[in-house]
């Protein structure tokens, strides 16, 4: 199966976001990557419930959203609600990220966990047949426009390999720093689902980008 593409929608313009739902919805992109930032687990606050269920009702494209919250357990059921597809959390954001896995499934939506840049693959070793997304950040969390980390190459290749080891059928997400010039060796690598924020949105032509990530 071909790469997905997941525009993050952060790094779209708030004042016209049904503009830019609406423009991903012509668009080439799969997913809209939608980032949830609580101002504790990362040093910033994006948006909540209202915003993403607002996103929710103009959108024809899943909702993918990352959790970069504490005790992401706590709001399951209501993201279900707001319109989330796949709901990922980070895995230093949960105690008992096994049980707060079940109880994503539990509500239908697909179940991702997240990793900071200084958190290894080995972590994954028990849950990664339980998954169905592995988000591998490139940057670490909190802001869009950050510079690409380039051990993030090297974590990839991990990650297929623990995949493969176990049988697992979990795709690997690469978020943060991703534009046309690394795109192409991350998915050579074996990921799966590219997120972009600032190259598509910030180029003279988000549609065009994204539909050139797509097409490598
Ligand atoms: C960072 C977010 C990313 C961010 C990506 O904390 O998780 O999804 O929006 O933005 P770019 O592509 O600009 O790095
Ligand atoms: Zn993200």
């Amino acid at each position: 199966m071909s790469h997905l593409i997941a525009p993050s929608i952060l790094a779209g313009d708030f004042a016209n976001l049904i503009k830019e739902v609406q423009m991903l919805n012509r668009s080439e992109a799969d997913w809209i990557h939608v980032d949830i930032m609580d101002g504790v687990f990362v040093p910033n606050i994006s948006f909540g419930f209202p915003v993403l269920a607002a996103i929710n009702r103009y959108t024809l494209k899943p909702l993918d959203v990352h959790l970069m919250i504490i005790r992401p357990e706590r709001y399951i059921s209501r993201f279900k609600e707001a319109g989330a597809s796949s709901l990922i959390v980070h895995l230093e954001a949960c105690t008992h990220l096994h049980s707060t896995i079940q109880a994503i499934k539990k509500e239908g939506m697909g179940v991702g966990v997240a990793l900071n840049p200084h958190t290894t693959i080995n972590n994954l070793e028990d849950i990664i047949n339980d998954i169905e997304q592995v988000l591998i950040m490139s940057v670490n969390p909190g802001f869009g426009g950050q510079r690409f980390i380039e051990h993030t190459f090297q974590k990839i290749e991990q990650t297929r390999n623990l995949i493969a080891r176990r049988g697992s059928r979990a795709r690997i997400e690469v978020d943060g720093g991703v534009d046309l010039l690394n795109a192409s060796r991350l998915i050579e690598l074996g990921a799966d689902i590219l997120v972009a924020g600032s190259s598509v949105f910030g180029s003279a032509n988000p549609k065009k980008t994204i539909a050139a990530l797509k097409a490598l």
